[in-house]
């Protein structure tokens, strides 16, 4: 097969090459090429360089995209999301721009039990198709992978249901979809008191279930009896370790369970109080500890000690009208590899604009620009398990190409509010 396509003459090519997390000094590394250029075979990248040597490589069939004045860069990876659920919360939204906090509201029985309501409700096809709208705007905005968590069912059935459309949106929408099982989301109603039996539930009953199911053709089907490399991508499990939601104990046992039934690791610590949630990541060996808004150094120093990814989203902190952004800068200083993530959801961050999440970034968790942009592309793919395939621009790579409207980087923090994003290239198709 010859050469499909080749974007050339690129203000700057942002490579973001590298085999692993960048973190530290190396976390601002962008590796760019100045009139630069990339080549993609099918689905895949297969040579980076000076425009004038990639452009050699052109046959008859060879689409070309003149990138003159603009930058070329990896898709995002959005590192944290709960994108898929039914309905919406504007009202809760108007209650708290009078005072309610997001606490009240979810210890009131609202906040995310009134998600799980409408997610119990609805009809798987009725999901999908909520969902594909957002990922549908997401992918306009450059997101082209998004890890995407459970936690609205919070009963077997209804986890499974939210799982199934994570599955059926990533095999018929460009975007491809991370899956993430966080059962232990919420309290939910019917167990209001005995969050102890509910946690029970969640080891004893969901976890197994869940290891023990995998979709394949479209249909659920235990592991046995097809092969394991049929399935692609990870299954993460993930657990709300906060005031109002699960204590430490708690989301120790659970987190244990889910590891020795193999999952990979992630936590949601410190969004609203410090329960130890980061220093669990780093003893349980998580692959990442998320929301981070007040953690301190000596955490940080362990999560740095044991590679845990922090996934930072300050879209949470300004969608919930708060100030305490987590530190960002402390962490680099601390060694320890930053994502970024929206966290989209309907509760407190539906952002589906990682240029806006950089945005924010920058300004409020003093991160650079380059870091924000290796923490939104490279890291944020080794944080959802997927930094071989994706993340970077570089031979090999699946061929997940963005062309922005700027003629530096700088530009994608700098100017806010509007979709610098002009093409998305996904799998090696032209899509936006
Ligand atoms: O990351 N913190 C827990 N989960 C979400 C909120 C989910 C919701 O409110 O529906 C978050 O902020
Ligand atoms: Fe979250």
């Amino acid at each position: 097969m010859s050469i499909s396509l080749i974007i050339h003459s690129a203000s700057q090519l942002v490579t973001v090459a590298g085999d692993a997390p960048k973190r530290g000094e190396t976390q601002s590394e962008l590796g760019i090429i100045e009139n630069g250029a990339l080549a993609i075979r099918g689905q895949e990248i297969v040579a980076v360089g000076a425009s004038d040597e990639i452009r050699a490589l052109a046959t008859n069939e060879t689409e070309l995209i003149d990138a003159r004045g603009r930058i070329v860069l990896p898709g995002f990876v959005d590192a944290h999301t709960h994108v898929v659920f039914a309905g919406d919360r504007a009202q809760e939204f108007e209650m708290r721009l009078r005072g309610a906090t997001y606490l009240e509201l979810l210890k009131a029985g609202g906040g995310i039990m009134n998600t799980v309501r409408n997610t119990r409700a609805a009809s798987l096809e009725q999901i999908v198709a909520e969902t594909r709208a957002r990922l549908d705007r997401m992918l306009a905005h450059g997101t082209t992978t998004v890890e995407a968590k459970t936690g609205y069912g919070l009963d077997t059935a209804t986890e499974l249901k939210m799982l199934q459309a994570i599955y059926e949106l990533d095999a018929t929408h460009p975007l491809d979809l991370i899956p993430t099982f966080i059962g232990a989301h919420a309290i939910p109603e019917e167990y209001k008191g005995r969050a102890d039996e509910f946690v029970d539930v969640v080891v004893e009953e969901m976890l197994p279930e869940i290891s023990g199911w995998q979709m394949a053709n479209g249909k659920w089907q235990k592991p046995n009896g097809y092969p394991q490399s049929a399935i692609r991508n990870p299954l993460f499990c993930d657990v709300f370790c906060d005031d109002g939601a699960f204590d430490l104990a708690q989301s120790r046992k659970i987190l244990e369970r889910a590891r020795e039934l193999d999952f990979p690791l992630k936590i949601h610590a410190d969004e609203f109080a410090n329960l130890g949630g980061a220093a669990l990541a780093a003893e349980l060996g998580a692959v990442s500890a998320d929301h981070l808004m007040v953690t301190r150094r000596d955490e940080m120093k362990k999560m740095a000690e044991a590679n845990v990814i922090g996934v930072l989203l300050p879209g949470t902190t300004f969608g919930l009208g708060k100030h305490d952004f987590a530190n960002g800068r402390a962490f680099v200083e601390e060694n320890v590899p930053i994502a970024l993530g929206s966290d989209l959801n309907p509760g407190t961050s539906w952002n589906e604009s990682m240029p806006m999440i950089i945005a924010m970034a920058t300004r409020y968790e003093k991160l650079t620009t380059a870091e924000a942009i290796v923490a939104a592309t490279l890291n944020a793919a080794f944080a959802t398990g997927v930094g071989e395939r994706v993340g970077s621009l570089e031979a090999g790579k699946q061929a997940d190409v963005l062309i922005a409207s700027v003629p530096d980087y700088r530009h994608l923090a700098y100017r806010y509010g509007t979709n610098p994003i002009r093409h998305v290239i996904k799998a090696g198709r032209v899509v936006v």
